[in-house]
Parts: structure tokens; C-alpha cells; sequence
């Protein structure tokens, strides 16, 4: 009778707030029907246009000009990369008081990975696998950029990538379409927090739809070609998660999806996104996207243009095709006013449930910047989210963590550097902030340890890649020493010290946008640092730092302990001697494959099944190989070391056999049997063992980080349904094959722990 009751109830809230939500789009649908009225043509096309007034970084060759006229023309319906309450007020301003219908902006930024407390790269934040904390820190970045006036966001980047060549993989969360779907909507959730009219969220906009990740040859804006099996099973799962989290906006890609240029794809822009997935948001071009379908070759700006509205995208960044050339297509019949009105009631949308209809100036609190921006609460989560996204890859007679005593030599070009710990893409932070490794090094350690520092080497000692790399600000710079006389310094260091710390790897802007790399090691000048060290027989400890995963075989034999920090923001030096001294237990583990080679490029865990597999990673004539390194990767994914030690045993499975619309459960006992309370994050993989098409040898389905204390057990469990079993098959179809499926539960994907089940 209770349960009858409660569910009535549910019942009754359900349709009440369904009721709740039509009349609030009525209203919506009612008050744009009313504006649309009163808008001429060309006032409907200029919501269209987004523009970046400069002053900040950009990321094409293009800058909108004669912004402030433009505005009181009516002509521009939003701005990106422009701060400040005061400033953007002054903006808003002129569109609300000096255009004929007052119709307010949207003010949009790249706040990719923190706004000024600036978090580790997205991908490193991937490491944690820590939900909670990213959205946290997504939350975090949207109460700083709000505060400083921006409430439209272009994040979260859900690009599925396995190429380390591709610089932009540092602006995701890895390979894994689960888990990049997991951490999409965190970020989504963080972002929008689902109440867009609150003062401390933003729109988030999922980006780039889609297929950004899969260039060819691993070079930026390159061409993409993938089947659509491929697709839809591995890169658009986080697109269609954000879109499902309720993702208010959806940026398209530079790439081609099936020979179209995404920005003028109809399949993808209709079909698939409102058609398919019913996003009922916005669609914004990526930075002159339109306009480059000309070097597509489609057409002059007047046809490319018109084919973007034609596919449904809505908003035109910075490019100004919408805005030049839409109305001479409609008076010659190549787009109807119809797709105007459309795509300018979807910008329109936009604005109403941020609210700026009712407030325009919503957003900009003069009071709040100094409130919200950097606070040392910020702070402290940006050095907990920094130190628990660290790898430990290698830990040789427990290296790690070091003893608060003795000496210790700092060594390497990033070790005392401030230039390059934000990492890529963090054009809101301001670097002179970080905290860099030498300072946190010594807050930590307290008294009782003498460190020296010496840099030993230039991240890079080629002046014409130095120059490449710089472009926003010093990243590599060049000492006026020689390389032998740095090494020389390092080397005497190191032999007066217990251990030597070394600090190498990539500069921030090694990776991130248009900055592919066809070697993927870490640059020769630092090789030969690492080698000099190894070769004075002190410990070696070396902290990686990258936006991409590197090839490091050499370092890995050279090194005792190797710990991975991706760039890892505002708080690096601190969050890194948290972890190198104990204070933190590193729990982050890899979410893309380190490859042996570049030449193994791509890797990944699921790669799908091949008809000559080969055993045991021994080379095996007419097996799938290479003469000259082996299949396995350096470090697979999932992979990450902890302090202590975590051990799996009774892998356990509810049935042998289940049917659809029934669930299985999985469970694991994990030990902590070292020395160390830990966190651990456990992985479940299936193995589809007979289908109708050739499956991944793994897929992650589930995941869970726990705290376990040492001497301690837990008993991990998991539930499974068929339609974690379902995938996308040559119809486009979603759904389970039934049969035996295999069941992986470990500490990262070579799993060991195995068991079956059958699904009816
Ligand atoms: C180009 C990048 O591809 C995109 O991610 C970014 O949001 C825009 N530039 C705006 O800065």
C-alpha cells in the first residue's frame, strides 16, 4: 500500500514537473515568437555572429574587427575571449541600450581547465578516474568565470583519441569512450549544475563534434575517415552522453565526417544530433570552420556559408560568412528564411534560459571577482585534484615515497620553472601564479632536507622549435650557458646528493592546439640530462611532465621510480611534493596507452580482434607483429602504481546466465597488503567472445575508485545489464548479441582475473 502510495506520488511530481517544464517552454516558445516578430532579417542573422574582439589569444588567423560598431548595429549576438564584469557590462550595455530591440549578448570563453585556478590539463584530471572531483573542479571554474563575467563555456573537449601525435589529446580524457563518457557528464553536470539561470553556472559546449581526434597521421586539422561502426561504438559515446547530461551548446569540428566538413554536415548537424539524439540546444562553428570549408573545397564563402545553415549549425564564429553573405542567399533562394528564423531562435533560446532576458547584466558583480577568483579554497582543490591525478608508473625497491631527511638534488629545465606548469590551452590562467616544483619541493620537505637545484639542460636546444613553442609567452628558453656546461653542474649536484630528483619532459606548448609531433620522446637535450644522471649510480627519480603520452623505454630502464604528472596547474609544485614526500599516495592511472614507439601508433586496449593474434607478446612468424619492437605498449591503459599495494582475489559472478531486462553482479575482494592506506581504482572489462562482427578484446564497463585502509579487504561489486553488452552493429542498430561473454576485474586493463557468463 506504502510502495502504491510513493509511487503515485512519484507519478504525480513526475507529471507536475513535466507540466512545470512545458508551460516554461511555452513561455519561452511564446516570448521569442514575440521578439522574432519585431526582428528584421538582417537583426536575426546578426544573433548569428559570434566575434572575439582580440586582446586575447587566438586561435586563428582572423580577428574580428569593428566590434563596437558592429554591436550597435546589432550585428553580433555574442562575444568570446573578453573579461571582466566591468568590461562586459560596458559591452552588454551597448546591445542592450543602443540596438533597436535591446536584445543582450552571450559571452563565451575557453575555460578548458580551471578559469584562473587553473587544474591539470583534461587529461591529466582523466588520470584520477575520480567523477566527484571533476566535476568539482568543473563547478569550481564556473563560480571563477561567472564571477569574472562568462557564462558560456567552451568545454568540455569529449574528443576520443589514440594518437599522442594529435597535440590536442592533452584537451581530453583519453581513449576510452566509457570513461570519456563518464567524465563528460561530470564535467557537463559541474558546468551547468542543472540550473543555467544560477548565478555561479555557465553553458557548457561539447566539443568538437565529431571525430576531432582521429586525424590523420596524428596532425592536427587533418583529414578523418572511420566507418560508421567505428564511430558510433568508440568516438561519439561522450557526445551523446554530455548531449543526454543536457548540454546547452554543441561545437562543431575543423575535420571532414564522411568527406563533409562537420560545420556543413546535414547527417551529422540534423540528423544525428536533433534528429537521433534530440538536442534541442545551439550549434556553433569552431573558429572560421565555415570559412575553411572553402580550402575543403566546397565553394566560395557564400556556399559554404549557406551549406553550414543548410546543416543546421546556428552560430558563426568569428568567420562572418553568416553574417555577409546570408541574406544574398536568401533573396537567390539558397537558404529560406525558415533556417534563419530557426537557427536564430535556438541562439535566442539560449539567451532566455540563461536568463538574460530577465537581467542582462546578470552576471557581472563588481564585488565578486576578488571573492571567487584564486580563493585559497580554490587553490587547495587545484593542488588535491593535481596530486591525485598523478601516475606512478615506476616505484623500484619503493623509491617513493622520499624520507623527510638528507639531500636532495632538484635537477631538469622544469624543475624550477613557472612558465610551464598551467599547461595548454589555459589562456585565462596566469602563470606567474604556479607554484614551481623547487618551492613546493622545499614547503613540504620542512627543514630537515637540503635541496639543490641545478636545470642541466634546455627543455630544447634547437632555437627554431623554441620559437614554434613560444608563441604565447616564454615556454623554452634558451640558457646562454652551453649544454655541457649546464650538464656539467647537474652532474656535480647529483653526486652530492642521497637522490636526485629530475624534472624532464614537454613544455606546455609541445601539445594542446596545432602542435602534433611526429617523434613523441622527450627532446634530446634532456635524454642526455637523464643519461648523465643514471650514470652517476644516485637513486633516480624522475617526474615526467607532458600533454601527451611519451615514449620513454630508455628513461624507464634508466629511472628507479618514474612519476607522471601531465601539467599539472596552478598548485604543481606543491601537489607534486605532496606526492613525491608521502603526504598524498598517488592513485592515478593512465586513460591512453603509453606506446613503446611511435611506430605502435595507434594502440589502445580494445583494439578489436585479429584473425592471427599473437600469444604472449613473443615474436611469431605470419602472427600480427613488428620485427622491431613488441605489440604491448610501454604502459597499458589503465595502468598506475600506488605506495602501497592492492591484491585481487574471488572474482565472483551472480549467474551463468541472464536474459535482457535482468542484471548480473561481479564482485571482486581487493586487498591492501602494502604499507600505506591507498585509493585504488578497479576496472571491470567484458570480452564479447562470439558475435556477429569482429569485437574489441576488451571494453571497459565499470569502474569504481575506493579508499582502503592497509591490512584491510573490500568487496568490490558491480552490476551489469544487457545493454552494457550492446553496441552499435553495420545497421546502426544498438543492442546486445546473446552468447558468452568474459568478464576482467583488475587494477588496469591487463587484468588478470577473469570469469564468464552467458547472456540469453
Ligand atoms: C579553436 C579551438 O579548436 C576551440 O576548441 C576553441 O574553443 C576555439 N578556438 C575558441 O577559442
Amino acid at each position: 500500500m506504502r510502495k502504491i502510495f510513493v509511487l503515485i506520488a512519484v507519478l504525480a511530481i513526475t507529471a507536475c514537473s513535466n507540466n512545470n517544464q512545458k508551460s516554461a517552454d511555452n513561455e519561452m516558445d511564446r516570448f521569442i515568437s514575440e521578439l522574432m516578430g519585431k526582428m528584421t532579417i538582417q537583426e536575426k542573422i546578426g544573433q548569428l555572429n559570434l566575434v572575439t574582439p582580440g586582446g586575447g589569444i587566438l586561435t586563428g588567423s582572423v580577428v574580428s574587427t569593428d566590434v563596437e560598431s558592429k554591436i550597435k548595429a546589432g550585428n553580433v549576438g555574442g562575444i568570446f575571449g573578453f573579461y571582466g564584469p566591468d568590461k562586459l557590462r560596458q559591452a552588454q550595455k551597448m546591445a542592450v541600450e543602443e540596438t533597436r530591440l535591446g536584445i543582450p549578448m552571450i559571452f563565451g570563453a575557453d575555460v578548458i581547465h580551471g578559469y584562473k585556478t587553473t587544474v591539470p590539463i583534461p587529461l591529466g584530471l582523466s588520470f584520477s578516474w575520480d567523477l566527484e572531483l571533476i566535476e568539482k573542479t568543473a563547478q569550481m571554474a564556473a563560480k571563477e568565470a561567472t564571477a569574472d563575467g562568462i557564462f558560456w563555456n567552451f568545454s568540455p573537449m569529449v574528443d576520443v583519441s589514440r594518437d599522442p601525435r594529435w597535440g590536442r589529446i592533452s584537451e581530453g580524457s583519453g581513449e576510452d569512450p566509457f570513461l570519456g563518457s563518464e567524465i563528460a557528464k561530470a564535467m557537463v553536470k559541474g558546468y551547468q549544475q542543472n540550473d543555467l539561470k544560477a548565478p555561479h553556472t555557465m553553458m557548457a559546449t561539447v566539443k568538437h563534434f565529431a571525430l576531432y581526434g582521429a586525424p590523420e597521421a596524428g596532425r592536427d586539422y587533418n583529414t578523418v575517415d572511420m566507418s560508421r561502426m567505428k564511430m558510433f561504438n568508440e568516438y561519439m559515446p561522450p557526445f551523446k552522453a554530455a548531449i543526454d547530461a543536457g548540454v546547452g551548446c554543441v561545437m562543431t569540428s575543423f575535420n571532414d565526417v564522411d568527406g563533409i566538413p562537420a560545420s556543413g554536415n546535414r547527417w551529422l548537424l540534423t540528423e544525428l544530433l536533433r534528429g537521433q539524439w534530440e538536442f534541442d540546444g545551439f550549434v556553433v562553428s569552431d573558429y572560421t570552420s565555415i570559412n575553411e570549408m572553402i580550402d575543403h573545397g566546397m565553394g566560395d564563402l557564400q556556399a559554404v556559408s549557406a551549406m553550414a545553415l543548410n546543416a543546421g549549425l546556428d552560430m558563426d564564429m568569428v568567420g562572418e560568412g553568416f553574417l555577409t553573405t546570408l541574406e544574398k542567399s536568401l533573396n537567390e533562394g539558397k537558404v529560406t528564411e525558415e533556417a534563419i528564423n530557426l537557427a536564430c531562435r535556438r541562439v535566442l533560446e539560449a539567451k532566455y534560459k540563461l536568463g538574460l532576458f530577465d537581467d542582462p547584466y546578470r552576471y557581472f558583480d563588481d564585488a565578486r571577482p576578488a571573492k571567487d577568483i584564486l580563493s585559497a579554497e580554490n587553490r587547495e582543490i587545484a593542488r588535491m585534484a593535481a596530486a591525485h591525478s598523478m601516475v606512478l608508473l615506476k616505484n623500484t625497491n619503493q623509491m617513493l615515497p622520499l624520507k623527510k631527511s638528507g639531500n636532495i638534488a632538484l635537477i631538469g629545465p622544469l624543475a624550477n620553472d613557472k612558465n610551464n606548469m598551467l599547461g595548454t590551452w589555459a589562456p585565462t590562467g596566469d602563470p606567474q601564479l604556479s607554484v614551481p616544483i623547487l618551492e613546493g619541493m622545499k614547503s613540504v620537505a620542512g627543514e630537515n632536507v637540503k635541496i639543490v637545484y641545478a636545470k642541466g639542460a634546455n627543455i630544447s636546444d634547437d632555437p627554431v622549435f623554441a620559437a614554434k613553442i613560444n608563441v604565447f609567452g616564454p615556454r623554452i628558453e634558451i640558457d646562454e650557458r652551453s649544454a655541457e656546461a649546464m650538464l656539467k653542474e647537474a652532474v656535480n649536484v647529483a653526486k652530492s646528493a642521497d637522490v636526485v630528483v629530475a624534472v624532464v619532459g614537454e613544455a606546455s606548448e609541445m601539445s594542446g592546439e596545432s602542435a602534433s609531433r611526429s617523434d613523441i620522446t622527450i627532446p634530446e637535450s634532456q635524454k642526455k640530462l637523464v643519461r648523465a644522471l643514471a650514470a652517476t649510480g644516485k637513486p633516480l627519480v624522475l617526474v615526467i611532465m607532458s600533454g601527451r603520452p611519451l615514449a620513454i623505454p630508455e628513461e624507464n630502464e634508466l629511472a628507479d621510480a618514474i612519476l607522471f604528472t601531465g601539467h599539472p596547474g596552478v598548485e604543481a609544485g606543491n601537489a607534486i611534493a605532496d606526492v613525491v614526500f608521502g603526504e598524498t599516495n598517488p592513485s592515478g592511472k593512465l586513460t591512453v596507452t603509453f606506446p613503446r614507439n611511435v611506430g605502435q601508433v595507434p594502440i589502445y586496449y580494445a583494439m578489436r580482434k585479429t584473425g592471427r593474434p599473437q600469444a604472449d607478446d613473443v615474436f611469431t612468424k605470419f602472427r600480427s607483429n613488428y620485427l622491431d619492437v613488441e605489440n604491448s605498449p610501454l604502459f597499458p591503459f589503465g595502468f598506475g602504481l600506488s605506495y602501497t599495494n592492492f591484491e585481487y582475489a574471488n572474482l565472483a559472478v551472480s549467474k551463468q546466465t541472464f536474459s535482457s531486462g535482468d542484471e548480473i553482479e561481479v564482485s571482486v575482494d581487493v586487498s591492501n597488503t602494502g604499507n600505506f592506506d591507498g585509493e585504488e581504482v578497479v576496472q571491470l572489462y567484458v570480452r564479447d567472445v562470439v558475435a556477429s562482427v569482429t569485437r574489441p578484446l576488451k571494453e571497459l564497463k565499470g569502474f569504481k575508485k575506493i579508499f582502503i585502509k592497509k591490512g584491510e579487504t573490500e568487496t568490490v561489486t558491480f552490476n551489469l545489464s544487457a545493454n552494457d553488452l550492446a553496441f552499435y552493429h553495420q545497421d546502426l542498430q544498438f543492442y546486445a548479441e546473446p552468447g558468452e561473454f568474459m568478464v576482467f576485474v583488475g587494477g588496469n586493463s591487463d587484468a588478470p582475473l577473469s570469469g564468464k557468463f552467458e547472456l540469453k
